[in-house]
């Protein structure tokens, strides 16, 4: 069967490799032409509103699916003139701009940070007035990794990010003092049914995801039951088919939603050595109609990013439980390029994974935001 996929990234790299097990093809659309995926798939290099390439990743596809979700909502809908293209079109569209966004999970009873859309200079003054400050700046489309957002301390800072920021259509959002960040990743089958993986605790610097553990650490089954619930008030409204994640912010025994993903996610990269069933292989299984994996844990797992340099592979693979994943993307400042995934069967062996291979990995160059 083939799988029509929407970019064509890591996330694709890594979808194709755990679809082809299952016998399922996958055959990519992106516009760059070293894009990771081509090596485990077919590649079809053109613009995402390229009708002859639109065209071309249809041709024969049971599904489309995406790995990247800022691709014009207008392709997609085009894709589902004529094949089947999974999570719906409306799901990228919500999940594209954080107004419609954060509009959308408040109508469904998930909770977000106060926030206000912001569309000139007076009204940020008026928001940063309201909010108080610290307050997070941020465009309403097209971020990610933590570009295009601007913290604002104090109220003396609004010129400052305007002059930044002003030219495109913005969010103001209250600064969360969380406890820490929590991401629930879910999957829902075109059946109807959901499963969840145990929530997963992740670590941001600069505006980019470092490390994941899972499952988290003290999780109270009832904190798990929440996130599960914020899942299924997104998926069902949505009638939502594959793999969806919910960045979190725990405040106390409380969870805020910071952004949805409408697709396979990097907090959800240790699946695929550290749980029964991948995120990935899950979403192919849910967008081609196929019964959903085991979502449980095996032992925990610690994935550190590899962000800007790589480690020496022979350092990392010498350690007796990591695993290594390697995008064979160019290395710049900033840039995702690879993954190292930590299994261990208790936390104290994994804490000492951790201690033995994290001085390995270097860190992010300066220069890349
Ligand atoms: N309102 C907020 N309060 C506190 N911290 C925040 C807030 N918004 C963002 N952050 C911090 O910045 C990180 C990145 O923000 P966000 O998820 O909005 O950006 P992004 O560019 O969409 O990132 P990505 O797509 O890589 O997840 C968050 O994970 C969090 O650590
Ligand atoms: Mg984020």
């Amino acid at each position: 069967m083939r799988v029509g996929v929407l970019g064509g990234g890591q996330l694709g790299w890594m979808l194709a490799r755990a679809g082809d097990p299952l016998g399922l093809r996958c055959r990519f659309l992106d516009p760059s032409p070293e894009a990771p995926a081509g090596r485990a798939g077919e590649l079809v290099v053109g613009a995402y509103d390229d009708p002859a390439s639109l065209d071309r990743l249809a041709d024969g596809a049971a599904v489309v699916t995406y790995e990247f979700e800022n691709v014009p909502v207008s392709s997609a809908e085009r894709l589902a003139g004529r094949t089947r293209v999974f999570p719906p079109p409306r799901a990228l569209e919500v999940s594209q701009d954080r107004v419609t966004e954060k509009r959308f999970l408040e109508s469904v009873g998930v909770p977000v940070p106060p926030w206000r859309p912001i569309g000139s200079r007076d009204e940020l003054a008026r928001a940063v007035a309201h909010l108080g400050c610290p307050a997070v700046l941020k465009t309403r489309r097209l971020g990610y990794d933590g570009k295009g957002q601007y913290l604002i301390e104090t109220p003396g800072d609004v010129e400052r990010a305007w002059a930044q920021l002003g030219a495109a259509p913005l969010v103001l959002e209250s600064f969360v003092r969380f406890d820490r960040e929590l991401s629930v990743l879910a999957v829902r089958g075109r059946d109807g049914a959901i499963a969840c993986y145990p929530l997963v605790e992740n670590l941001h610097r600069g505006g980019i995801l470092r490390r994941s553990l899972a499952p988290a650490d003290r999780v109270p089954p009832a904190l798990q039951a929440r996130a599960e619930q914020h899942a299924r008030r997104v998926l069902e409204p949505l009638d939502y088919v594959g793999m969806l994640a919910i960045e979190l912010f725990q405040v106390g025994e409380g969870l805020l939603a910071n952004e949805m993903a409408p697709r396979v996610h990097n907090s959800g990269h240790w699946t695929i050595e550290g749980a029964a069933t991948s995120q990935f292989e899950n979403h192919l299984r849910a967008v081609t109609g196929l019964p959903l994996g085991d979502t449980g844990a095996r032992g925990v797992s610690a994935m550190l990013n590899l962000i800007g340099a790589l480690p020496d592979p022979a350092s990392v693979l010498r350690v007796p439980g990591a695993h290594l994943h390697l995008y064979g993307k160019t290395p710049r400042p900033g840039r995702k390029i690879g993954h190292v995934t930590l299994v261990a069967d208790s936390r104290a062996a994994l804490d000492r994974l951790r201690a033995e291979v994290e001085p390995l990995i270097p860190p992010d160059p300066p220069g890349g935001s």
